[in-house]
């Protein structure tokens, strides 16, 4: 695999980034008066807040925005130090061209401990006449009150499925793909709104066959494809326990899934199961809970999803 595809298509200005409207239109502004406020970008992995950090400095500073961008990861840098005299370092030098200041690019802040974030306040004042900070994270409940109330908070969300579709099937096309519909639904599907997931999805398929379709991506994916797991219950409601138990082994190591990966995805699908009545629904769900507590706490897997058989077979029987 030469290029990452979520690089090589990654957006290079606001206005191309997909979905997330109401950040796109205020960063659009952004752009066109080519000043903003420290900003904080929150939301969940892969759906576009790297890649608006980036855009809005490409449509800033243009081409050459690199030289008046500092990106940082707060997971790498453990002493808070290294941050400050980074920092330091490139608030020293004016900034290229005619730009009014610098940016630093603060990627997972909500790694930082509460004591960190005191003293990044402090730094974010100091250097404020001359930089800019955008700070990246998932939760941003994370991220101390202070900190907050210093930024333009900019919320991003999962992205709808057509969109994740529309940006695969651009990909596709791109890349000279051969790939169908139905192949394009299961990316959609496995990707759940995170865009990076979903194209890197599309790249390991292609890396094993050009020609694309729902079979190939289930089965480099780790996902089961729903009438796989739709297979499984029904053996619980009509194989009895040995038969479904057998299954279960079959689709763990035809579709590469760890017993937690295989109940998050049972957990997906079982809301679609009209043969099981809401009350059971319910109880499952739990149980589910349960057992993936259990596996992630280090409950041995066999025992477990053994378990979580032999429930849905009582369950299902009744
Ligand atoms: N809204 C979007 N529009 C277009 N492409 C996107 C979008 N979101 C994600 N992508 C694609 O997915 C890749 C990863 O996205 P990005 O790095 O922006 O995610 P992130 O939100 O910063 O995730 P993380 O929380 O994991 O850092 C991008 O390189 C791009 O190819
Ligand atoms: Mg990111």
């Amino acid at each position: 695999m030469s290029e990452l595809w979520v690089e090589k298509h990654r957006p290079r200005t606001v206005t191309d980034i997909r979905g997330q409207r109401s950040v796109v239109e205020r960063l659009g502004v952004y752009a066109s008066k080519g000043e903003f406020p420290h900003l904080l970008f929150a939301g969940p992995p892969g759906t576009g807040k790297t890649t608006a950090a980036m855009a809005l400095a490409m449509d800033v500073f243009g081409e050459e925005f690199r030289r008046n961008l500092l990106e940082m990861n707060a997971s790498d840098e453990r002493k808070l130090e290294s941050i400050r005299s980074k920092v330091k370092q490139f608030a020293r030098t004016t900034p290229y061209g005619d730009a009014p200041f610098k940016v630093i690019f603060l990627d997972e802040a909500d790694a930082l401990t509460n004591d960190a974030q005191g003293a990044l306040r402090r730094i974010m004042e100091q250097f404020a006449e001359t930089c800019r900070f955008i700070l990246s994270c998932n939760y941003s409940s994370k991220i101390i009150e202070p900190i907050q109330s210093r930024c333009a908070v900019f919320r991003f969300r999962p992205l709808p499925d057509a969109e994740v579709q529309d940006q695969v099937a651009l990909v596709a096309a791109s890349e000279h793909l051969d790939i169908v519909d139905d192949a394009v639904e299961a990316i959609t599907r496995i990707a759940q709104g995170d865009l990076r997931k979903a194209l890197t999805t599309l790249q390991v398929a292609a890396a094993l066959d050009r020609t694309i379709d729902r079979g190939l991506i289930y089965e480099t994916s780790a996902t089961a494809p729903p009438e796989a797991l739709h297979a499984y219950l029904m053996a619980c409601k009509e194989d009895g326990f040995h038969a479904a138990r057998r299954r279960l082994r079959e689709l763990l190591d035809r579709y590469g899934l760890a017993g937690t990966d295989f109940v998050a995805q049972l957990h997906r699908n079982l809301y679609a199961a009209d043969f099981l009545d809401e009350q059971a629904k319910l109880r499952l769900t739990e149980r589910m809970a349960d057992v993936e507590f259990r596996l992630v706490e280090g409950g041995s897997e066999t025992v477990q999803l053994d378990a979580l058989t032999a429930r849905l077979v009582n369950e299902l029987d009744a």
